[in-house]
């Protein structure tokens, strides 16, 4: 056997690796004359979840909020192959991009149905009847929603508000689901649920672009992982990877560091076993 053809058998043998849903490049964005984000280059592939880890106040929300138009950017974000750095926020949902904002937005006194109609305002536009459908399913994976539905989403438990969040978010069939620190403020177990939506969310084909301080569960159910320090990336690389780290284990990681002291179950996915030891 020649090299030529031994090379040849390899690539014939190899899926071809999903394209990018979503690339951004040299993205810049503030509040005012204070620039936070300094030039972050990343993306992600269809199908793919990448974490943005990192400390408080490094820009992990700015960047999301960039992303989805809710404040001004500059650099380059393109979105199944359309330039939308330019485009309103709300021509980023109807084109697919859903973003979980870290306060849940949700509006208390109104109940969960209504909460969640609400996030149906896309297949509405579209015009397409689809959303009764897509309540169906936010139902069938959020069973308790379904008992809440007539309560005012105000009374619900902090865990409950999450998949409500998240469920307003699934209402509008999103390609590109942003979850702006979705463990915030729970307890582990709730954590643990949290997560393991997000890994069944993983397994529909959704992207999924997961920022979080609680780096350990973020790393175990991520693809790619991005180390936000100050505005730009410090570390980049396979979530596996980073999770071996030694500057991620001891600024993340460590027993005593508190951020990633919360881990997930270990949840079989179809890519295999867990690369963090939980
Ligand atoms: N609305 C705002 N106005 C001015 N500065 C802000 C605003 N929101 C965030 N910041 C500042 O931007 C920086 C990044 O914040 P943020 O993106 O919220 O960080 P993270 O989500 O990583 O905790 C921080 O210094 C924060 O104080
Ligand atoms: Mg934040």
């Amino acid at each position: 056997m020649n090299p030529v053809n031994r090379r040849g058998s390899v690539e014939a043998s190899v899926p071809k690796p999903a394209p990018a849903l979503l690339r951004v490049e040299e993205l810049r964005a503030g509040y005012g004359k204070a620039e936070v984000l300094a030039g972050l280059s990343f993306s992600a592939r269809a199908g793919s979840v990448v974490t943005i880890i990192g400390p408080n106040g490094a820009g992990k929300s700015t960047t999301l909020n960039a992303l989805i138009g809710a404040i001004p950017a500059q650099g380059r974000i393109v979105f199944d192959g359309s330039d939308l750095t330019r485009a309103t926020l709300e021509e980023r949902v109807m084109l697919g991009m859903a973003l979980v904002p870290e306060r849940r937005e949700l509006f208390g006194t109104m109940p969960v149905e209504d909460n969640l109609l609400l996030g149906g305002w896309r297949q509405m536009r579209l015009r397409n009847h689809g959303w009764r459908g897509a309540l169906d399913e936010v139902y069938e994976r959020f069973p308790r929603l379904k008992e809440r539905r007539a309560q005012a989403a105000g009374t619900l438990s902090g865990g409950e508000r999450q998949m409500l969040a998240i469920g307003r978010a699934l209402m509008g069939r999103p390609r590109l689901l942003m979850l702006d620190e979705p463990s915030l403020g729970l307890a582990p177990r709730i954590t643990r649920e949290i997560f393991s939506i997000v890994e069944a969310l993983r397994a529909t084909g959704v992207t999924i672009l997961l920022v979080e301080q609680n780096a350990r569960a973020a790393l175990a159910v991520a693809d790619h992982a991005h180390v936000l320090e100050t505005g730009a990336f410090a570390l980049q690389g396979p979530a596996a990877q980073l999770a071996d780290d030694p500057r991620v284990i001891e600024t993340y990681l460590g027993a005593a560091g508190g951020q990633g002291s919360v881990a997930p179950a270990a949840i079989p996915t179809e890519s295999g076993a867990r690369h963090v030891a939980l």
